[in-house]
């Protein structure tokens, strides 16, 4: 792995004078050293812990092969699996190619299984009609009945497309070792497939094939990517003190959390991060949003949502917590052109950077936030690259365990989630 430093920054402000109790801090330590133990509820899904550190050179060629052959034959590469079976991929992608369709759109990306939408899918059959088309179908269980769904669906089209055998040469199986119909399916017809470890969990597998090939195949380097959340895998093993900013983001949430604050909410003036907020709020509320407790973890894009959310969040009930995420070096493509005229009122602006404007924005808003007595939490990437974005994840996930074991949860169930699925099955089987 290359050995780069990721330039991952935290910093704390509470509006009043709150402090993090010694209580808290003490429950964070003992669950920091559980966790590295392996002595804490969910134990037999800690394998994301180390993955970084110990994911074979072997499975990395054979993903990027697969990958640059995906990238050769298909204008159109569908990921079809849902919550963290395509959330951690999207987040990635998004982030580094946001505006991958308008340029470099070789294959273009897109999601399947999601939704139960027919609307949806009918046009992403069309669509396949249409372009060159590979399927990537991911599901650890192999029974997920929105991706099971759509993956029936897809395949018929690719089949009637290409016939049978071409079909099964552009269709590429994540799933687990055996288990499963999807696995079954591979054995059968011969897909090509990635196994997901046993014990990672949906929401922690992005550093798996799961998350891994669909980022290979927007031609992301996945090396780098992982080299980031290998840096902070190995330094976060070393003491209680080298894992001082997950801790302290732990620390935070549950001191927030006991102090009656109920929501945390996602803020990024890069709507680069947008799907970064959305793996992260799956990643939190379904690892803490257990027995009664958690708190709710809501995203927002500014400043487009400063227009929507902003007055409630200025001035609504004082329950919030705001963790705004921000790159210290962002790409400055973009400058205010000068007109020679101020009809605008905006001619002062003229040869600024929009990255500096948006700057000034994000300054100017957190001053308001605390001002409003929102708690404002700031993480700042150095650089918006694979090797910060693999670092940032990680920290995410490490700082999640240890929050929902501080909180007196599993991390690494999601009991709730059989409710609906257990209601919907009885309607329709
Ligand atoms: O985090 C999780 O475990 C879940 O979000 C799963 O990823 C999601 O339910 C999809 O499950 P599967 O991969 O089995 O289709």
């Amino acid at each position: 792995m290359p050995a780069k430093k990721s330039g991952l920054e935290f910093s704390l402000q509470w509006p009043g004078d709150q402090e993090i109790s010694s209580e808290i801090m003490k429950q964070v330590q003992s669950n920091y050293e559980n966790l590295l133990a392996s002595q804490v509820p969910g134990n037999d899904y800690l394998g994301w812990l180390d993955w970084p550190l110990e994911v074979e050179s072997q499975l990395l060629e054979r993903i990027e092969g697969r990958a640059k052959k995906i990238r050769e034959e298909a204008e159109l590469y569908v990921s079809t699996g849902i919550g963290g079976s395509y959330l951690g991929a999207r987040a990635v992608i998004e982030a580094l190619r946001p505006y991958g369709e308008l340029k470099d759109n070789k294959p273009e990306i897109v999601w399947a299984g999601q939704n139960i939408s027919g609307t949806y899918h009918a046009a992403l059959l069309e669509s396949m009609e249409q372009k060159d088309t590979h399927i990537n179908v991911i599901s650890k269980s192999g029974t997920t009945t929105e991706t099971a769904l759509a993956f029936r669906l897809l395949r018929q089209a690719l089949e009637d497309k290409y016939g049978s055998r071409e079909a099964s040469r552009r269709i590429t199986v994540t799933t687990s070792q055996d288990s499963g119909a999807l696995a079954s399916a591979a054995a059968e017809k011969g897909y090509e497939k990635f196994v997901i470890p046993e014990d990672v969990g949906g929401r922690f597998s992005v550093f798996t094939p799961v998350g891994l090939l669909p980022i290979a195949v927007a031609g992301i380097d996945i090396r780098d990517f992982l080299a980031g959340a290998a840096e902070l895998a190995e330094k976060y093993r070393k003491d209680f003190e080298a894992a001082r900013l997950p801790v302290r983001y732990a620390a935070a949430r549950n001191q927030f959390y006991s102090d009656g604050g109920r929501v945390e909410l996602f803020a990024s003036f890069f709507p680069e991060f947008s799907r970064v907020g959305a793996w992260w709020q799956q990643l939190f509320g379904e690892s803490e949003g257990k027995e009664g407790k958690g708190l709710y973890p809501a995203t927002v894009d500014f400043t487009t949502d400063l227009h929507s959310l902003g007055q409630y969040i200025q001035d609504g009930p004082r329950h919030l917590l705001e963790t705004l995420l921000s790159v210290k070096e962002p790409k400055q493509p973009l400058q205010v052109p000068a007109t020679g005229e101020d009809e605008d009122g905006l001619e002062t602006l003229a040869g600024r950077s929009f990255a500096d404007i948006n700057r000034q924005a994000e300054a100017g808003t957190r001053a308001a936030h605390l001002e409003g007595g929102v708690s404002v939490i700031d993480i700042k990437l150095q650089k918006l690259d694979p090797h910060n974005l693999g670092a940032l994840l990680y920290f995410f996930m490490f700082s999640c365990a240890l929050s929902a074991l501080t909180l007196g949860v599993n991390p690494f169930d999601q009991p709730g989630v059989e409710a609906y699925k257990k209601n919907m099955n009885n309607r329709l089987f």
